[in-house]
């Protein structure tokens, strides 16, 4: 009883007495369902994000400047191959651990289903976001004679799918028992007047916390200390949607060796200013990427003195870091992004209501605010046609169109190697 009054209190305090309405609404066992999830969130977190909605994002009281990379293409012979068996022997010695982030849902390419699920039309016959992912790294393990772990985050809106897929597909023929899913959490959504929404299955409404969700969840699921017990040293995590991402870049690892640094990443030159894609950039002192969403005009189109983009270091979610950097960045709090999204809901009456503008916020942490923890960041600067071929959206500009013709177009120059 006296938890059940905690409740209505806490929902009174904030605002949020249309819940109170609802759980007398429902039956026993939705009302315990809703009191379980009301127990766990944490209403004063939730009314600090929802009014940062209502603040502008601005760098002014920040130093912000360019950030040093490393150029692949200059590297002399004698370099890469130092650099190349540094990370050849961290991974033949089983240090090296992978992990997809894989929750997203790929609306923006109107797929039904977990973004790693879609096929794209490469050679006929297409394959699987999954299937290049686990190519390309059943083709390090040929190469470094080891099998690299590969963890891969789902969230909870695709877990099931995701697990039955791969199942299905027999892991693409990767060492099942090398393959390991954990789930990312969650946050609820918040209506623009600041109200919790109820969804369809008349529950609080909950989305996907984002990608920088990873750090948190590695910890929570369990994955961090069985890559502890393997013996793991160094961690890349990548997205799922790039059908060229190179998993096991030797070179990346052997310069994050060599560096001494606990974080490092490739990048792409950005191809046009208005590129939707994060740069880097050092903040305060501080290694950052400011993400395409808030990036300010000005800082976009920014040149310098040879004519190139300040700016121009594109994320393509290809980082990689230490054990100790995950267990650091794991155990902080992470900043919240948030953006306006239409999600439908049950109005007081229990009648769903679709709407058609954009209605709630939804509230996500980015993988690359976890740099802004450490000093320094080695950058390896690669190639778009060697490393960046996005799956995105259904037509035009990062498009299965295009991902086909990068990756076809790489695969014929390098199917020696395939
Ligand atoms: C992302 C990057 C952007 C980068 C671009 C390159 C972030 C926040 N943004 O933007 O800096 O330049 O890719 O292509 O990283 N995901 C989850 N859980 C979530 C949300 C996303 O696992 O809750 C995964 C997706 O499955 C995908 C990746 O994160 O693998 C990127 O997600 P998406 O939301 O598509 O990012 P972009 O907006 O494309």
């Amino acid at each position: 009883m006296d938890k059940w009054q905690d409740t209505i209190d806490l929902l009174k305090q904030y605002h949020q007495e249309h819940i109170i309405d609802w759980l007398e609404q429902v039956d026993e066992q939705k009302r315990k369902e809703l009191m379980n999830q009301l127990n766990e969130i944490d209403f004063h977190e939730m009314t600090e994000l929802y009014e940062n909605t209502k603040k502008e994002i601005e760098f002014k009281e920040n130093i912000i400047e360019s950030i040093p990379y490393i150029d692949k293409e200059k590297l002399t012979f004698e370099q890469k191959q130092h650099y190349e068996e540094l990370g050849e022997t961290a991974i033949r010695s089983g240090h090296y651990a992978v992990v997809t982030m894989a929750g997203g849902q790929g609306t923006r390419l109107e797929h039904l289903g977990p973004k790693g699920t879609f096929k794209l039309d490469v050679y006929g016959k297409g394959k699987y976001l999954f299937e290049i992912l686990a190519e390309n790294l059943k083709q390090a393990n040929e190469s470094y004679q080891t099998t690299i772990p590969w963890y891969i985050m789902t969230s909870q809106e695709n877990h099931e799918q995701t697990q039955k897929f791969l199942a299905k597909h027999n892991y693409f023929g990767y060492p099942k028992e090398e393959v390991i899913l954990f789930k990312q959490g969650e946050l609820p959504l918040i209506s623009t007047e600041g109200k919790l929404l109820i969804g369809k299955d008349q529950t609080i409404k909950l989305a996907s916390n984002g990608n920088g969700g990873v750090y948190s969840s590695l910890r929570i699921s369990g994955a961090l200390a069985n890559m502890k017990e393997k013996g793991i040293k160094w961690i890349f995590i990548g997205g799922v949607d790039n059908a060229l991402l190179k998993m096991a870049d030797t070179i990346l690892l052997g310069m994050a060796i060599e560096a001494k640094v606990q974080i490092a990443a490739k990048t792409v030159v950005k191809a046009n200013p208005h590129e939707r894609v994060g740069v880097f950039c050092k903040m305060n002192g501080h290694p950052k990427v400011i993400e395409y969403t808030e990036l300010p005009e000005k800082m976009a189109e920014e040149v310098d003195e040879n004519g190139e983009l300040r700016y121009g270091e594109s994320h393509i979610m290809c980082n990689l870091y230490s054990i100790e950097a995950i267990e650091k960045i794991s155990k902080e709090p992470l900043i919240y992004h948030s953006a306006l999204k239409k999600n439908s809901y049950l109005d007081s009456k229990g009648k769903e209501v679709i709407p058609t503008e954009p209605n709630s916020y939804k509230f996500e942490a980015f993988i690359f605010d976890g740099f802004e923890f450490f000093d320094d960041i080695a950058l390896l600067r690669g190639k778009r046609e060697v490393d960046f071929a996005p799956v995105k959206n259904k037509e035009g500009v990062d498009s299965p169109k295009t991902a086909k013709e990068l990756y076809e177009k790489f695969w014929e120059k390098n199917s020696k190697n395939q």
